[in-house]
C-alpha cells in the first residue's frame, strides 16, 4: 500500500478541516514528493555517500532573551572524497536542506555527487531545523512540536541563518575561509537557496535553485496556477483523458449517494475496508493527478512505489485503453494503479495511511505560519471541480490546529517577490532558477531572465527539480543540456570569484 507519505497533507486537511469538498484540497508542498530513482542502487551505497555529523546550534538567532541561547543538535552530511582541498580554495556546495530527512533529500540531489568531481568540490547537506534528527528541545519531537511556543521557531528565516553559521564554522574548522560556496536546493530548499543568495551575499557566491515557486505568495502567482498545469499536462496527452477525468467528480458523488452507493465505490477502487469517504477517495485521487504532474520525469523513477517514465502518459493510457473494464471507475482505478501499484504489489489502498517516512509533517506549521501559498482554485476548465482558493478555511483549519494565526504578507515582506524582474536586475546575482513546464509548481517558479547572471532555465518537457536527480543512460537530451548549462553557469561564477579574490583582495 503506497499512499505513504502524499497523503498525507491531503488527510490532514480533508479530515481535521476541509471535510466535504474536496475542492478545497491543498496541494502539499513538493519536496514531498522526490521520488528516488535508483534508490536501491544508492541506498545499497548510501553508508559510503557522506558521513554524518552534528553541530551545536542556538534556538533562536533573533534576540538575545535567555531561552534563544538553549541549542540543538543540528545534523549536516559531509563528503570530502572529491574536494580539492582549503590550500587551492576548492569549492564547497552547500544543500539548503528542504523540510524533511536531509538524508533523503542527499540521496535524491545526484547533481551534487556526480559534478562535484569536476568541480573538485566539498559536498554538504545541512539539514533543516525541526525535521529528520535536527529536532530542538533535546531532540524530543514530541516536545518540539508540542504548541506554538516550542514550534515558534520552526521558520525559514531561523533555517537561513542555521545554515549561514554552519557553513561560516565549517570553514573555519576546515581553514577554508576562501573557498567559495555554492547552494542549491529543490522545492523549498530551492526557495532557500534563492533566499540565501539574496540574503547572505557574503557566504555563498551563487544559488542553483530549481523548481523554486518563489513567486507563489500573495496575488503574485493566480492561485488556479497549479492545477492549470496538472490539466494542461493531462489534457496534452489526449482529449478523452481529460474529458474522463473532469466528467468523473459527478459521478463520484452521484453514485456515493445511492444507497450501498460508498461500498460499491469502495470496491470498484480496491480501497481497503477500515475506511472510507467520498472525500477521502477524491482526495485519494486528486493526490495521484497531482504527484504524477509533478513527476512526470522522462525515466523511471523509484519511492515508495516505482513509477514508470512519462506517468502522465502511462495514467491517459489506462484511461483510453481501459485493459480494467469500460466504465469510469474502472478506467480511474487503472489510472490510480499508474501512481499507486506500479509495482504491483498492493492488495488494497489504505486510505486511513498517514505515515509520514520522511518526517515531512512540519510543513503544516509552516504552511499555517509563513508558507501562505495561494493555490489550489480551480477555473472551469480544471480537470478538478470549480472552486476557489479561500484563505479564510486556511486561517480556520490553522487555528484549530495550532491556535496559530498566518502571516500572509510575511514571505514577501521578507524576501520580496513582487516585481522580481526590476527589483532583482541591478541588486541580486548569481542565480539559476530552474523549471520544468510540466510541474505544476512551475507556475510560481521564475521563468523569466532577470539579468546577465540571475537566469531563468526554463524546460518545457520537464518536471520537479528533474536536473537535479542522478542522471540515467535513458535521459533525454534537453536535460542534458539543461545540466550543461547549469554546470557551464556555476563554472564560470568560481572563475569570477578567483578572478576577484586574485585581485580584490587587500
Ligand atoms: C562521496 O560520494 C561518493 C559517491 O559519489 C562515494 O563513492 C564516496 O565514498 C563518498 N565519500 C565519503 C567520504 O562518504
Ligand atoms: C508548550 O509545550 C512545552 C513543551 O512540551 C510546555 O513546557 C509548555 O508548557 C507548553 N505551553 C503551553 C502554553 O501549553
Ligand atoms: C568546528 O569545530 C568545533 C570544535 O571541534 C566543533 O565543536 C564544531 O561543531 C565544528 N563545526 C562544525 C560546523 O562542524
Ligand atoms: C496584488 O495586490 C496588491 C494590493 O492589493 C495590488 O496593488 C496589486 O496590483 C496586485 N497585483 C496583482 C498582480 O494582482
Ligand atoms: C471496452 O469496449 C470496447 C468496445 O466498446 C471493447 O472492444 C473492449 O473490449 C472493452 N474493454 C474492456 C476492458 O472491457
Ligand atoms: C496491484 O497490481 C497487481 C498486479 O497488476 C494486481 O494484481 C493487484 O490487484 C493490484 N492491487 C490493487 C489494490 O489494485
Ligand atoms: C536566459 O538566458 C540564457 C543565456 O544566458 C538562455 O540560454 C536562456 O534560454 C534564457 N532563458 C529564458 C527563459 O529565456
Amino acid at each position: 500500500m503506497a499512499t505513504g507519505v502524499v497523503f498525507l497533507w491531503f488527510s490532514f486537511f480533508t479530515l481535521l478541516s476541509f471535510t466535504a469538498s474536496m475542492a478545497k484540497i491543498t496541494p502539499r508542498f513538493p519536496s514531498s514528493i522526490v521520488r528516488p530513482e535508483q534508490l536501491s542502487a544508492v541506498l545499497s551505497t548510501k553508508n559510503q555517500l557522506y558521513k554524518t555529523k552534528y553541530f551545536t546550534q542556538i534556538l533562536d538567532h533573533f534576540n538575545f532573551n535567555p531561552k534563544s541561547y538553549q541549542t540543538f543538535q543540528q545534523r549536516y552530511l559531509i563528503n570530502d572524497t572529491f574536494w580539492g582541498g582549503a590550500h587551492s580554495n576548492a569549492p564547497i556546495f552547500v544543500y539548503t536542506g528542504n523540510e524533511g530527512d536531509v538524508e533523503w533529500f542527499a540521496q535524491n540531489t545526484g547533481f551534487m555527487f556526480e559534478k562535484a568531481p569536476h568541480f573538485k568540490a566539498l559536498l554538504v547537506f545541512i539539514e533543516h531545523r525541526f525535521y529528520g534528527k535536527s529536532i530542538p528541545f533535546g531532540g524530543h519531537k514530541d516536545v518540539a512540536y508540542s504548541n506554538t511556543s516550542t514550534l515558534g521557531y520552526l521558520s525559514s528565516t531561523q533555517a537561513l541563518a542555521d545554515y549561514a553559521t554552519v557553513i561560516t564554522d565549517l570553514k573555519k574548522n576546515l581553514s577554508a575561509t576562501d573557498c567559495p560556496v555554492v547552494v542549491f536546493g529543490g522545492s523549498y530548499g530551492g526557495m532557500l537557496a534563492a533566499w540565501f543568495r539574496l540574503k547572505y551575499p557574503h557566504i555563498t557566491i551563487g544559488a542553483l535553485a530549481s523548481s523554486s515557486p518563489i513567486l507563489s505568495f500573495e496575488n503574485i502567482t493566480s492561485p488556479n496556477s497549479f492545477n492549470n498545469i496538472v490539466t494542461k499536462d493531462f489534457r496534452s496527452e489526449s482529449e478523452n483523458c481529460y474529458k474522463v477525468l473532469k466528467g468523473s467528480w459527478d459521478q463520484i458523488e452521484n453514485k456515493a449517494n445511492q444507497p450501498g452507493g460508498l461500498e460499491a465505490l469502495r470496491k470498484s477502487f480496491k480501497i481497503c475496508k477500515n475506511y472510507i469517504s467520498v472525500s477521502s477517495l477524491e482526495g485519494w485521487l486528486t493526490t495521484a493527478y497531482y504527484y504524477t504532474a509533478m513527476t512526470d520525469y522522462p525515466t523511471a523513477s523509484n519511492f515508495i512505489s516505482p513509477l514508470p517514465a512519462y506517468p502522465v502518459k502511462q495514467m491517459c493510457k489506462a484511461i483510453d485503453n481501459p485493459t480494467t473494464g469500460n466504465d469510469t471507475f474502472a478506467k480511474l482505478y487503472g489510472a490510480a494503479n499508474i501512481y499507486y501499484n506500479h509495482s504491483g504489489t498492493a492488495t488494497c489502498f489504505d486510505l486511513a495511511d498517514d505515515s509520514d517516512p520522511h518526517g515531512l509533517g512540519g510543513w503544516q506549521w509552516q504552511a499555517c505560519t509563513e508558507m501562505i501559498m495561494p493555490m489550489g482554485g480551480n477555473n472551469k476548465e480544471s480537470i478538478l471541480p470549480e472552486s476557489y482558493w479561500n484563505y479564510d478555511n486556511r486561517v480556520t483549519s490553522c487555528k484549530l490546529t495550532y491556535d496559530a494565526v498566518p502571516r500572509p504578507n510575511w514571505i514577501t515582506t521578507e524576501f520580496g517577490g513582487h516585481d522580481i524582474k526590476r527589483v532583482l536586475k541591478r541588486f541580486g546575482s548569481n542565480i539559476i532558477f530552474f523549471n520544468g513546464l510540466r510541474d505544476p509548481w512551475s507556475g510560481g517558479g521564475v521563468l523569466e531572465n532577470i539579468s546577465e547572471s540571475i537566469v531563468a532555465i526554463v524546460a518545457k518537457e520537464g518536471a520537479h527539480h528533474v536536473d537535479l536527480r542522478f542522471s540515467t543512460k535513458e535521459d533525454p537530451e534537453w536535460l542534458k543540456d539543461v545540466r550543461k548549462q547549469e554546470v557551464n553557469i556555476i563554472a564560470k561564477w568560481i572563475a569570477q570569484y578567483y578572478q576577484d579574490l586574485a585581485h580584490l583582495s587587500s
